[in-house]
């Protein structure tokens, strides 16, 4: 059968970057509590005029630069996000659209943080199944159009980004030898943005009352998110009978430094395995795995029969894992 082999990467994030010492002007905060309890230090936001389409374009272009593939020859287009361009379309039609990939299937899949890994699990098992030769996959966000900038608690977290990666059916060792997804609804409360959906009608009030923005309660999703990825990565490594000192790089969504450091201690990785770049981006939740792998590949980080392992967690609750052999 053959695999789904990842066969180019491209990134992109907005130019204007938010650095703690810009929230400081016009917010309750310290570029001290935020490096200390997140290990975030700048963030980019999108400009006026820019959305997600457009990251997420960008960031597609380039991954079918590196994959030397042509916008016809894409099959499929699965884009993770949780901040469209519009509640529909999907964000994928636009981006196939601007990309003119005239023969392509292209829908959005929601699960908040998970999104990216929950898109290549979708897109690995429709090559897998013949339906699909060559797949686009993007993680793609505007979080700090959506966040509540009155609310230190949670804006000073989250920044824009889109990452990418070409799928492609191949025969032989290298490809995604796993993916895990899992998701459970009763927690949906703890981490979700309410409008507008169907449930919250826009009114002047509401939006006074701060109610369409994202909630979080930080300390609960804390607790889970470091359990549920370190679960969800042993299972990845036990399914196909490896142990974590047999990956050559752990790439997990980058939310917070310490739940990555937590995850790594639980998973007894050592510092050197495992990719963080929350400290320049934020938490681009859908976005941050493939924006992170770009990143390491293009400064050649990542050598051909390297194991990798993308691991995630966010709203719903979801959590997903993937395990790649490059
Ligand atoms: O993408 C997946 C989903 N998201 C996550 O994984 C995020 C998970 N949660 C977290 O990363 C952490 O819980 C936070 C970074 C959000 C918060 O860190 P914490 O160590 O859990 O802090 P806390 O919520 O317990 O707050 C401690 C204090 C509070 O003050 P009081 O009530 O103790 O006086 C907050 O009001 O820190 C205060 N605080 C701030 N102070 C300065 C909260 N936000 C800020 C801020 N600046 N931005």
């Amino acid at each position: 059968m053959k695999k789904a082999r990842i066969v180019g990467t491209g990134s992109y994030v907005p130019e204007k970057v938010l650095t703690n010492h810009d929230l400081e002007k016009f917010l309750d905060t310290s570029d001290e509590w935020i490096t200390s309890r997140t290990g975030i230090r700048e963030r980019h936001v999108a400009a006026e005029g820019e959305n997600t389409s457009d990251l997420a374009t960008e960031a597609a272009r380039r991954a079918m630069d590196m994959a030397g593939i042509g916008a016809e020859e894409i099959d499929l287009i699965l884009v993770g996000t949780i901040t469209g361009d519009f509640p529909w379309p999907a964000t994928a039609c636009l981006v196939q659209d601007n990309l003119g990939a005239c023969n392509a299937a292209a829908f959005d899949i929601s699960a908040a943080c998970s999104g990216f890994v929950f898109a290549l699990d979708a897109g690995v098992n429709y090559i897998k199944a013949g339906a699909a030769q060559n797949v686009l996959v993007i993680g793609a966000e505007i979080l700090t159009r959506v966040v509540d900038w009155e609310d230190r608690n949670t804006c000073v977290l989250f920044g824009d980004g889109a990452g990418a990666v070409v799928l492609q059916g191949q025969e032989g060792e290298s490809g995604v030898l796993s993916t895990h997804l899992h998701s459970d609804g009763s927690y949906w409360e703890l981490l979700y943005q309410a409008g507008f959906g169907t449930r919250i009608q826009p009114t002047e009030q509401g939006i006074k009352d701060r109610i369409p923005y994202l909630k979080m309660q930080g300390n609960e999703v804390f607790k889970m998110a470091v359990r549920s990825l370190s679960d969800v990565a042993v299972e990845a490594l036990e399914t196909n009978g490896f142990v974590s000192s047999d990956i050559d790089m752990f790439i997990p969504h980058q939310a917070n430094r310490r739940i990555l450091e937590a995850t790594a201690k639980r998973l007894k990785l050592k510092d050197e395995q495992v990719y963080i770049n929350v400290d320049r981006f934020g938490n681009t939740s859908g976005a941050s795995i493939p924006l992170a792998l770009d990143e390491a590949n293009r400064a050649g980080k990542i050598a051909e029969g390297d194991l990798l392992l993308f691991d995630a967690f966010g709203g719903g609750f979801t959590w997903a894992s993937a395990l790649v052999r490059w």
